[in-house]
């Protein structure tokens, strides 16, 4: 499983792609909004930092006004992708930005026919949101795992985003279910780089150095 980080924060993606974990980006409104600049020109300023793709969201409700801002949004860098809701206008949009060539990112995806949906309209990847299912008590990893196996069985090439994620738990769960990809807010990928042994293992090491190092 790949992994994506999913920020509009620089900072957070300077520092993630400096360690070589991550290879792309997931950005929504609500994360924009959290940076407050300019969104254009942030979304400009990350596919930059980041040779994968670069999620950013059509923000229309209609199929011309998605298709228009998806053009736009293509415009700004080769590695951009156009993030749509999961509606029939955006479905519409979807299928003609794949008919131009436009990566799309299907959004806020929760069961197993929205996602083929999706990929059947030519979405180069779908977005199951993970956390918030699990907040309402769904089995989110049984559907990402269904998810997996109708695209397998159908030979379908869109990739799974696991998206929402709220744990270290639930990036291991992701994988294991068979998700291409999981886009993981900083704050989890940090703790995912942490353990109290390897902690402790670090700090007997450096103990027992400083001893051999005196001789
Ligand atoms: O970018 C979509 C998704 O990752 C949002 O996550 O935490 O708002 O459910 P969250």
């Amino acid at each position: 499983m790949k992994l994506f980080i999913d920020t509009a924060n620089t900072e957070e993606i300077v520092i993630t792609e400096n360690m070589g974990i991550i290879c792309g980006v997931t950005t929504n409104p609500t994360l924009l909004s959290r940076e407050g600049h300019n969104p254009r020109e942030m979304a400009c300023k990350i596919a930059d930092i980041v040779n994968g793709p670069v999620s950013y969201e059509a923000v229309s409700t209609d199929a011309d006004g998605i298709v228009r801002e998806g053009k736009e949004i293509a415009a700004i860098a080769t590695n951009m992708v156009v993030k749509v809701a999961m509606t029939s206008e955006g479905l519409k949009a979807i299928k003609r930005l794949s008919e131009l060539g436009i990566k799309t990112n299907a959004t806020l995806i929760f069961n197993e026919n929205q996602a083929l949906l999706a990929a059947r309209a030519g979405a180069t990847y779908v977005s199951i949101f993970i956390g918030r299912l699990v907040d309402r008590g769904v089995d989110a990893i049984g559907i990402t795992r269904n998810i997996r196996m109708i695209f397998d069985t159908n030979d379908i090439e869109a990739e799974i985003i696991a998206a929402s994620i709220r744990n270290t738990e639930q990036v291991t769960q992701c994988a294991l279910a068979g998700a291409h990809i999981a886009t993981v807010p900083y704050r989890v990928l940090t703790e995912m780089v942490e353990h109290p042994l390897t902690t402790a293992g670090i700090e007997k090491f450096m103990e027992d150095w400083k001893k051999v190092s005196e001789k």
